[in-house]
């Protein structure tokens, strides 16, 4: 399995597909250069197969919480891609529900550390750039600006190991139940430690979704699902589009 030199697993391609990647990727940043004002338009014929899979994907999680009071969690924000889709999803699915913050937790730095539980991963892989949380903030905050009530605001954006974080936000938002909880962290250690310390917020009806289950790239996220809930008690299904999603309610 490749890993990029952001330490992504990015998939098994052979030298020819890299290079029409990459052909690929620059003809795309022309398009977003030069389509003009509708650019983000323009950019659906650069979109490629998996990324829309992937909002199909979040359209359809989104849709399974909508009638549970309650916030939505992103453990694992990485470039946004998720985040600021599930911004947007808001807007066009229950625009009126401005109680439905929606919180992204990530280090910005990648794994904090590892456990001999996570196969391959390593310290440092899957970090963003080193600025990147401030970027993200003014990603957000756009989306936001265009969505109903931007005057009140809708999302937190908290940086740091959630080992760390994931107590102090339950500390300070008392009032907070959690309606859809998707963990994309990959590894083992905080995958268990979130899971242990969210799920008294969770009522039943609630979504969870792990993003790495089953993945042996990834074996730690399983074993944390397995460690503290316990694979057979839950009724977990896949998503048609993607490869390693289980998720269930609780
Ligand atoms: C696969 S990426 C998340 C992808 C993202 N959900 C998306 O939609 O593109 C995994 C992320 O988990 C974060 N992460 C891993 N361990 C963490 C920890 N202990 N605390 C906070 N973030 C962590 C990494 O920094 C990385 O950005």
């Amino acid at each position: 399995m490749e890993k990029s030199r952001t330490g992504e697993f990015t998939g098994y391609r052979t030298t020819a597909q890299r290079e029409r990647d990459q052909r690929f990727k620059d003809i795309a940043l022309g398009v977003l250069e030069d389509s003009g004002p509708n650019w983000s338009i323009h950019a659906l014929s650069v979109m490629k197969r998996n990324t829309i899979a992937r909002v199909i994907y979040y359209h359809d999680l989104y849709q399974r919480c909508l009638s549970v009071p309650g916030v939505i969690c992103e453990f694992g924000v990485h470039w946004g891609a998720g985040l600021s889709t599930l911004l947007n999803l808001r807007s066009l699915l229950e625009p009126y529900n401005h109680s439905r913050h929606i919180v992204g937790f990530d280090t910005f730095e990648g794994f904090a550390d590892t456990h001999a539980k996570d196969g391959e991963a390593q310290a440092g892989d899957y970090s963003s750039r080193a600025d990147f949380a401030s970027s993200l903030a003014e990603i957000l905050a756009y989306h936001e600006s265009i969505a109903p009530f931007p005057e009140v605001r809708k999302h937190s954006l908290i940086q740091g190991n959630v080992v760390d974080t994931v107590p102090v936000w339950l500390e300070e938002n008392p009032h907070a139940s959690i309606a859809l909880a998707i963990f994309d962290m990959d590894i083992y250690a905080p995958t268990k430690i979130t899971l242990e310390r969210i799920l008294d917020r969770m009522p039943k009806g609630s979504v969870l979704v792990f993003d790495e289950f089953n993945c042996p790239f990834f074996p730690g996220e399983t074993q944390a699902v397995q460690d503290v809930l316990g694979i057979r008690n839950l009724r977990l299904q896949r998503h048609p589009l993607q490869t390693y999603c289980a998720f269930c309610e609780l």
